[in-house]
């Protein structure tokens, strides 16, 4: 059993956690739930020996511990995948996971066959299809968070940290991932699972524990509470959780693609959208999605077939031509694609507009800059210090609102969101729709990719679902149940 008791943190002024206890059983499930930047992942880092706290301590079955790094609380047995993905992308799947615990032939040389045996029977007894010999690079975000779920499987914690592992994952992979956990109860290991998909942690946790600006406000058994009840312990107040119903009055068709192919990612793709409407897009892993818009945006630009915008035949050669054309695109997992680590908040939030605020070629109108930046961390409740702080300073689902402020200034005409609500709490989940669909209203035409078939079905008038790279299906209105969605998804014909 671990036990966490009065924990406090502060960074500045910025008291993160006040007398926060925790306990963790043997077996069980427990759910940290919060806002964004309630302190979920500031609470693990210090029982992950990542940091120290200012004051509190941790006992393991009773006895107290103290944690200077991150290696004397892996040594106590408790492992950490963190919510920022940890792997070395120079180094291949087997590396990464025997990194620091590595078999030895002897005292000078690795064995490698065994380390890939290892790996491979590992991958096989959950069903995972990697290659243990794969550049970690060459993997997209979902597997590799795959690869340190794994990575913790390896080390036979007794206890394991789960900062938002399902963050980029889709549904077919999340069911692989709540096998594995169960799994690991049945065997007696405790696990702290961090989610803000709240339906997750209904079907999968036994306990759950909710912090608000840094201060424990509940703490029950889950078959006590329900979703909304949830919700409203995070944020202090009722979330909505209805479709918004809106006027579909649309426009001039804005975006039409007729037969764009580049394989092996994707073939034969026809769709168009219009002024005014939310398109959504989706599939499993593996489906091509994302390759489909990096091509759109020009980041993959050897395609065959046809763009068309405003019912022009364009080249898209490279981003700065998707930009010109009016197209914006906000990619998914903001750490590698989205944000610039050396960059401030307000750098950050800002960068696509520059060309706004710049009044010549040295001298930026900071004035306007700052106002434009305030207006959208109103309106996406962005929880931060200074804007001069490091983007780095914010917590995750807060980088994540600093991803769509950057677009949002630029007011686009076609704007495609590749999971835009990764990370982000329920609230703010509310808060993103809003502006998505106000800008629907605003005639931009929305393209929403999204994992998760409840967040399709909420917010778009269409989804297009992709299987292996080509389209099985449009789905219009009621037609949109997570049902269809998911028969399709899986290779399932229309009907
Ligand atoms: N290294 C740091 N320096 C300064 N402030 C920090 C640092 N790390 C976290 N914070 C601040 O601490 C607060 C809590 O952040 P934390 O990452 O624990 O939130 P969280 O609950 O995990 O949120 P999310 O759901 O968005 O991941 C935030 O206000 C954040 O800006
Ligand atoms: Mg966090």
């Amino acid at each position: 059993m671990i036990q966490m008791k009065g924990i406090y943190k502060s960074f500045g002024s910025n008291d993160v956690l006040k007398d926060v206890n925790l306990t963790l059983n043997n077996g069980e499930v427990l759910a940290l739930l919060g806002e964004n930047g309630a302190g979920k992942s500031t609470l693990m880092n210090i029982l992950g020996g990542v940091l120290p706290s200012d004051k509190g301590e941790i006992f393991l079955n009773d006895e107290k511990i103290v944690f200077n790094a991150p290696k004397d609380s892996l040594d106590s047995g408790i492992a950490f995948i963190h919510q920022e993905l940890n792997l070395i992308n120079d180094l291949t799947v087997y590396e990464n996971l025997f990194l620091g615990n590595e078999i030895m032939k002897n005292s000078f040389q690795p064995d490698q066959e065994e380390m890939i045996i290892k790996s491979k029977e590992l991958f096989e007894q959950f069903n995972v299809n990697i290659n243990p010999k794969a550049m970690v690079s060459s993997l997209d975000a979902s597997y590799k968070q795959i690869v340190e779920i794994m990575r913790a499987l390896l080390m036979n914690a007794k206890y394991i940290i789960m900062d938002e592992p399902t963050t980029s994952l889709t549904s077919v992979e999340i069911e692989n991932v709540f096998e594995m956990m169960g799994k690991l109860r049945d065997h007696g290991v405790g696990i702290i699972f961090i989610s803000h998909k709240l339906d997750e942690v209904m079907t999968f946790c036994d306990r759950y524990m909710v912090l608000r600006n840094g201060v424990v406000v509940a703490d029950d058994i889950v078959s006590n509470t329900t979703p909304r009840k949830i919700a409203y312990e995070m944020v202090g107040h009722d979330v909505r959780d209805e479709t918004l119903n809106r006027d579909m009055n649309y426009g001039e068709t804005v975006l039409k693609i007729e037969n764009l192919t580049q394989e092996p990612h994707f073939r034969n793709i026809n769709f168009e959208v219009k002024q005014g409407e939310i398109l959504g897009i989706t599939g499993l892993l593996g489906d091509g999605r994302s390759e489909l818009f990096l091509t759109i945006f020009g980041d993959m630009p050897h395609y065959s077939g046809k763009i068309f915008v405003n019912n022009k035949e364009i080249q898209i050669k490279n981003i700065n031509d998707a930009i010109n054309h009016g197209i914006a695109y906000i990619p998914s997992n903001r750490k590698e694609n989205g944000i610039i680590r050396d960059l401030n908040i307000l750098e950050n939030g800002t960068i696509v507009s520059l060309k706004k605020y710049a009044q010549n070629l040295t001298v930026i109108n900071k004035d306007l800059q700052i106002k434009d930046f305030d207006t959208m961390k109103e309106r996406l409740n962005l929880k931060m210090g200074k804007p001069g702080d490091l983007i780095s300073t914010l917590s995750g689902g807060n980088q994540q609102k600093v991803v769509l402020t950057k677009w949002l200034l630029e007011a686009p005409r076609i704007f495609i969101l590749d999971n835009p609500t990764q990370g982000v709490d329920v609230g703010s989940k509310e808060e993103i729709y809003d502006i998505i669909h106000d800008l629907a209203q605003h005639d931009v035409a929305i393209i929403l990719l999204s994992n998760e078939a409840q967040e399709i079905i909420r917010t778009c008038d269409k989804a297009i679902v992709m299987y292996h790279g080509e389209i099985m299906g449009t789905l219009e209105h009621e037609e949109m149940t997570q049902q269809e969605i998911m028969h399709l998804a899986t290779g399932g014909q229309d009907e």
